[in-house]
């Protein structure tokens, strides 16, 4: 069998008991084993401030290495005013520089964004993708994730709650499976 594609899981959340963190946790259950999801923790990160990069922060450090050693990444995000959280837009950030050495230069990617409100974070999903495009993240278009209503989604205890919902995020991650082997850095 081949090596499984080791996946970072980015959360635009930082609160402990995050919606968004909890459909990761779903979703991480019913993974196969040709994907190997880890969540990439991003709440440590000092803001990005270029002159800090003479003695870069331990956590920047750290974090450029653990995206580096994965091979794709998948984004998963509430909104905060139609837009992405600051936190995940500094986490992007941080990987895209020093010049030259961005973490995410075609790096496979898949977003998901995810809302208790009816429209799915739309807004953060597409402002997300912007970013994507400059830093040469090739990320999937099919099937897209706008995920509304998601409290009604998820059990107490981090599962789907209904079968629907458990068969379409199978389908996603069979897709960006099949997305992280056409796109996979050689
Ligand atoms: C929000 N929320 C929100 N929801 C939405 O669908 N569109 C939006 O533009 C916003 N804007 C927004 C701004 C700020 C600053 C906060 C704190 C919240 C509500 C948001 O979807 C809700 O709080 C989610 O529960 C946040 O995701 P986590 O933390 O549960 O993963």
């Amino acid at each position: 069998m081949a090596q499984p594609a080791k996946v970072a899981v980015l959360i635009g959340s930082l609160r402990k008991e995050s919606l968004t963190r909890r459909f990761a946790h779903a979703l991480i259950g019913i993974a196969g084993p040709e994907l190997a999801l880890e969540i990439v923790e991003i709440g440590a990160l000092p803001l990005y401030n270029p002159d800090l990069e003479d003695n870069a922060p331990a956590a920047w450090t750290a974090f450029r290495q653990a995206v580096a050693a994965t091979d794709a990444i998948l984004f998963m995000t509430p909104e905060y005013n139609r837009s992405v959280p600051a936190a995940l837009k500094n986490a992007l950030d941080v990987g895209s520089r020093p010049y030259g050495h961005s973490v995410w230069d075609r790096k496979p990617g898949a977003v998901i964004s995810v809302s208790p409100g009816a429209m799915g974070a739309f807004g953060a999903n597409h402002h997300l993708r912007q970013s994507l495009v400059f830093l040469n993240i090739p990320a999937m278009q099919q099937p897209e994730a706008y995920v509304g209503g998601v409290e009604k989604l998820l059990t107490e205890d981090n599962h789907f709650a209904n079968d629907g919902t458990k068969s379409f995020m199978a389908s996603f991650l069979t897709a960006f499976e099949q997305w992280i082997a056409t796109h996979r850095r050689g």
